[in-house]
């Protein structure tokens, strides 16, 4: 797992917190934000965006590593998870697409009191991937 200074720790956090709020949730009434740090040390934020159609929903981890992606940075170093409660750990399908774009990413929950930090290794230890 790449270790992450914790100004920066607190740092994603705030950016989760800050963009958590544009979250467009208006049927789980969950808002979501989230904050990516790349390998080359650029921040890329996200909420969730939900749908009347609620299949089409895009949780906030996959927002902001789209914007990432679309940037032209290839790896997360890092990615701070904030909701409205102590901790919301990404979802299976989130997981999948972290460990694919960083393998070594540390996954920070933010909630009431110290962050958590968690490997994605250690949260999707058995990935999907064509080349195995
Ligand atoms: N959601 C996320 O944005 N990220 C997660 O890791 C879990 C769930 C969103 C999807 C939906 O808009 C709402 O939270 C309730 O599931």
């Amino acid at each position: 797992m790449n270790m992450i200074d914790n100004d920066i720790v607190l740092a994603l956090i705030a950016r989760a917190e800050e963009v958590k709020l544009n979250s467009y949730s208006p049927y789980s009434g969950f808002k979501v934000g989230t904050a990516v740090l790349s390998t080359g040390d650029h921040v890329f934020t996200g909420t969730n965006v939900e749908n009347a159609s609620y299949g089409l929903t895009v949780c906030a981890e996959r927002v902001a590593i789209g914007c990432m992606i679309a940037a032209g940075c290839e790896e997360i170093a890092a990615i701070a998870i904030a909701a409205d409660r102590p901790y919301t750990p990404p979802c299976g399908a989130c997981r999948q697409v972290i460990y694919e774009l960083g393998p070594e990413a540390s996954v920070i929950l933010s909630g009431k009191g110290k962050p958590r930090i968690i490997a994605i290794s250690s949260l999707i230890p058995t990935e999907f991937a064509l080349d195995e």
